[in-house]
């Protein structure tokens, strides 16, 4: 069977197309880092999240290695704990792993201009962990419908230099 030769081309060229396409959906689903909120990160009684042994009462604690912090988030209808009424602070030179569980219904946790973006879901605690090197001040959105407030659910994130970070804001 005789195939014309600009035929072929584009047979080639559709061809790669679709292998691109699927490619680059398989990275974005298992290759940069994406997933599922999972088990990961424990599960908590949603109705009471802090006397779960995965989860504390929410705010910023020292790890008790050289710059290691965990902070406990609880997201719930239409606030961050601790994020909205008092921002989040962490110094800068340190790696914040950010434990964010719901105590009501489905949340999102967004630090604005990061990487830093996952689910809140109720009974379940997100882990994510992040390195920050400079001072900087980041916003906090929901970016997940949560309800009749959910536009107004934002809260700030404070990245402090060293020296403004005062240890007994940690637990
Ligand atoms: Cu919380 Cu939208």
């Amino acid at each position: 069977m005789h195939v014309h030769r600009f035929e072929r081309l584009w047979l080639v060229g559709a061809l790669t197309l679709i292998v691109l396409f699927v490619g680059t959906v398989t990275y974005g689903a298992v290759g940069a880092g994406y997933g599922m909120v999972d088990d990961t990160g424990g599960e908590v009684d949603p109705t009471n999240a802090i006397a779960s042994e995965n989860f504390r009462e929410p705010g910023v604690y020292d790890r008790s290695e050289a710059g290691r912090y965990d902070v406990y988030v609880e997201a719930k209808q239409f606030m961050f704990v601790p994020g909205t009424s008092t921002p989040v602070r962490v110094p800068a030179n340190s790696t914040v792993t950010f434990h964010v569980t719901s105590t009501d219904v489905m949340h999102g946790f967004e630090v604005v201009g990061t990487n830093i973006n996952t689910m809140a879901v109720p009974g379940q605690v997100a882990t994510v962990t992040v390195e920050f090197d400079e001072p900087a001040q980041y916003g906090l959105v929901c970016n997940e419908y949560c309800g009749s407030g959910h536009h107004t659910m934002e809260g700030s994130l404070e990245v402090v230099p060293h020296g403004q970070f005062n240890e007994s804001e940690v637990n």
